[in-house]
């Protein structure tokens, strides 16, 4: 028995939602294939040889299956191959679709025994691998789809939020950080009046989303303890960022631990030129780039 799965990519922390906001896209995504075998083992190829480690405990999809085979009786075990579509240290949760979606084609093997909330649980073993901590803010979406709020990791607690439609601009400059770098270089303490401001803003999106509230969910996007110190990684960041709301995005920040930045906007024309805006800016500052406009998942 086989089955190919469609693992998208996702954005997590939506600016001020550190560690608990995040949402999927449409584009890009990785395929892969999963195929039951009938001995306890997890194998895992690339199918474009990008390198992964033999180990499957040191792999992204290979942790999470083998976390999942413990709660399974059963003699059985998977084969996976990866075909690497999302860039890995992209920043928009390549570690997370390998880990989703070895999760998710491997349910869909056993009939759906497992729930999607457990199957979170295991994906964020692929996540420990990759960064050294397990967040889920970019496996939840990656598995539930759309905008999603993880209220709390121990013990979880998923709160899936509706959205109104959006636009999402994402440009990645062609430079990798990796997110357990980008996690160490974190303050561990805030001030109180940041947070005060940051925990108004995670109510407004929230809210804003909710409401269909464009305007509530643009005011929201904005970040005062974690992008102030990330935003040094990425070249051009605060102009670039001036410029995409300029041209009209509703706002917008580092994606997941960066180097991509999304923008969103309310209408694809927007979007579009907020595109243009990215290419100029990292045309004129000499930096190789990559950019695309896709939707919520
Ligand atoms: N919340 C995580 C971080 C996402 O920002 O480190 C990593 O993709």
């Amino acid at each position: 028995k086989k089955v190919k799965v469609a693992a998208p990519a996702t954005v997590a922390n939506l600016v001020c939602g550190f560690d608990i906001l995040g949402l999927c896209l449409h584009d890009p995504y990785d395929i892969m294939e999963v195929e039951l075998l009938n001995e306890k083992k997890v194998i895992v190829k690339s199918a474009d040889g990008y390198p992964l480690p033999e180990d499957p405990a040191l792999n992204t999809a290979g942790a999470p299956l083998l976390e999942m085979l413990k709660e399974v009786e059963d003699n059985i075990g998977f084969s996976v191959l990866i075909h690497k579509r999302i860039k890995p240290g992209s920043g928009v949760g390549s570690s997370a679709a390998s880990a989703a979606g070895a999760v998710v084609a491997a349910n869909h093997l056993l009939g759906n025994r497992f729930t999607k909330h457990q199957l979170v649980q295991f994906a964020m073993f692929g996540e420990k691998v990759a960064s050294g901590v397990k967040h889920a803010d970019n496996v939840t979406p990656c598995i539930f789809g759309g905008v999603t709020l993880i209220r709390s990791i121990f013990p979880l607690d998923i709160v899936p939020l509706s959205s109104p439609p959006l636009y999402v601009t994402v440009v990645h400059p062609q430079i990798e950080v990796r997110t357990a770098d980008a996690r160490a270089i974190l303050k561990q303490q805030v001030l109180l009046k940041d947070a005060i401001k940051q925990w108004g803003n995670i109510a407004g999106l929230v809210a804003g989303f909710l409401k269909n509230d464009y305007d509530l969910i643009g005011r929201s996007l904005e970040d005062y303890l974690v992008e102030p110190v990330r935003s040094i990684l990425i070249p051009g960041f605060d102009d670039l960022k001036k410029a995409c709301k300029a041209a009209g995005a509703l706002g917008g920040g580092i994606s997941g631990s960066g180097p991509s930045i999304f923008m969103l906007s309310k209408e694809q024309q927007t979007a579009l030129e907020v595109e243009q805006v990215m290419k100029d800016c990292y045309t004129q500052l000499g930096v190789d780039f990559h950019t695309y406009v896709t939707t919520i998942n």
